[in-house]
């Protein structure tokens, strides 16, 4: 083990964190950071989980090194709130499509559909299937999921702002 002081960036607040930099940032952000929000699934980068954006775009957690996360902007589901406290337009859109059964892989589906909708503010269903096929639902919620998703495109469109969506926030700095 060799520990290092690490300075992460997550959901626009500084946080300093003694570890070792081959931890998985999955790892720092649910025990060292308490943020419960991305899941371990398959710890190999297969399931989506795990998902958070990296300066906006989606990727696996479980697989990342806590260091290699020091310079980059980290989004949890946490993180996708606007600055009110409102919801995120896609967080809103899972709730009033019920797109969850057990909820494990909900955290990561609705961050890949953020980052899609970043992307793509007006997909249709055959771009949300392609953005969302490295999530897996092991519950088969995926038809609720993708409207969801397309509901989410539709409200964003009508003007429902959609909350940070990965840029760090740089008027808030905390530690743990
Ligand atoms: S737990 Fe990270 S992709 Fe499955
Ligand atoms: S809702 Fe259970 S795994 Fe997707």
């Amino acid at each position: 083990m060799d520990e290092q002081d690490l300075r992460l960036t997550v959901n626009g607040a500084g946080y300093a964190v003694r570890c070792d930099p081959a931890t998985p940032l999955l790892d720092v952000l649910r025990h060292d950071l308490g943020l419960a929000g991305p899941r371990f699934g398959c710890g190999q980068g297969l399931c989506g989980a795990c998902f958070v954006l990296i300066d906006g775009r989606a990727r696996s957690s479980c697989d990342l090194p806590a260091g290699a996360a020091q310079g980059h902007a980290v989004t949890t589901v946490e993180g996708l709130a606007g600055r009110d406290g409102a919801p995120h337009p896609v967080q809103r859109a899972f709730l009033d499509e019920q797109a969850a059964q057990c909820g494990y892989c909900t955290s990561g589906m609705i961050i890949s559909a953020v980052a899609l909708l970043a992307a793509d503010p007006s997909p249709g269903e055959e771009q949300v299937r392609a953005a969302l096929e490295q999530n897996l639902c092991r519950c088969g919620a995926h038809q609720r999921i993708i409207a969801a998703v397309l509901a989410a495109a539709r409200r964003m469109a009508c003007g429902d702002p959609p909350g940070r969506d990965g840029r760090a926030r740089q008027d808030r700095q905390a530690a743990p």
